[in-house]
C-alpha cells in the first residue's frame, strides 16, 4: 500500500479532531501500519493552543480504550504541503481549511470525515462541546466508523 500523512481539523482541536486522531492511531497500530501512516490534527481557530484535548473527551475515550494527548494547536498553510490528506468534521471547518488552500492540488486534499461513514448517514460530525455525555458518545461512534472506512479505503491505496 502507499504511504500517507493524515490531517484531522475541527475548530477547536480539544474534541474531535484529537479524536479521531487517536482512534486511528489505535487502529494503525492494532494493523502494524505505523510506517505507513502518520497521524496528526489541527485546529481552524487557535483558540486552544497548548491544551490537551476536553476532559470530557478525554475520559469518554479511556472508557473505550483510547488515549487521546495530543496538544491543540492552529491549522496553518504550510499544512497542505506537510499532508496527504486534510478531514474536515463539519462544513464550517470545511470552508476554512479551503480558504487557505493555495492551489489546485491542495484543495484536492481536503475531503469531509462523513464521506468516509459506513454506518452512519451524518452530513458532518456534530460539535459535542456544548453537549451532554450523549454528545461525546455519538462523536466518538461516528469517529470510529468514519476511521475505519478511512483506514479500508488506504490499505487498498484507493485514496
Ligand atoms: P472541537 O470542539 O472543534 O471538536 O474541538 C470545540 C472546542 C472548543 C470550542 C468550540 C468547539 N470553543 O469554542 O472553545
Amino acid at each position: 500500500m502507499k504511504n500517507y500523512k493524515v490531517l484531522f481539523v475541527c475548530l477547536g482541536n480539544i474534541c474531535r479532531s484529537p479524536a479521531a486522531e487517536g482512534v486511528l492511531k489505535k487502529m494503525i497500530e492494532k494493523q502494524g501500519l505505523q510506517d505507513k501512516i502518520t497521524v496528526d490534527s489541527a485546529g481552524t481557530s487557535g483558540y486552544h493552543n497548548g491544551d490537551l484535548p476536553d476532559p470530557r473527551m478525554r475520559r469518554h475515550g479511556a472508557r473505550r480504550g483510547y488515549k487521546f494527548d495530543s496538544l491543540s494547536r492552529k491549522f496553518t498553510c504550510g499544512d497542505f504541503y506537510d499532508f496527504d490528506i486534510i478531514l474536515a468534521m463539519d462544513d464550517n471547518n470545511y470552508r476554512d481549511i479551503m480558504r487557505l488552500a493555495p492551489d489546485l492540488e491542495s484543495e484536492k486534499k481536503v475531503r469531509r470525515m462523513v464521506d468516509f461513514s459506513t454506518r452512519f448517514g451524518y452530513d458532518h460530525i456534530p460539535d459535542p462541546y456544548y453537549s451532554g455525555a450523549d454528545g461525546f458518545e455519538l462523536a466518538l461512534d461516528l469517529l470510529e466508523d468514519a476511521c475505519e472506512g478511512l483506514l479500508n479505503k488506504m490499505t487498498r491505496s484507493e485514496l
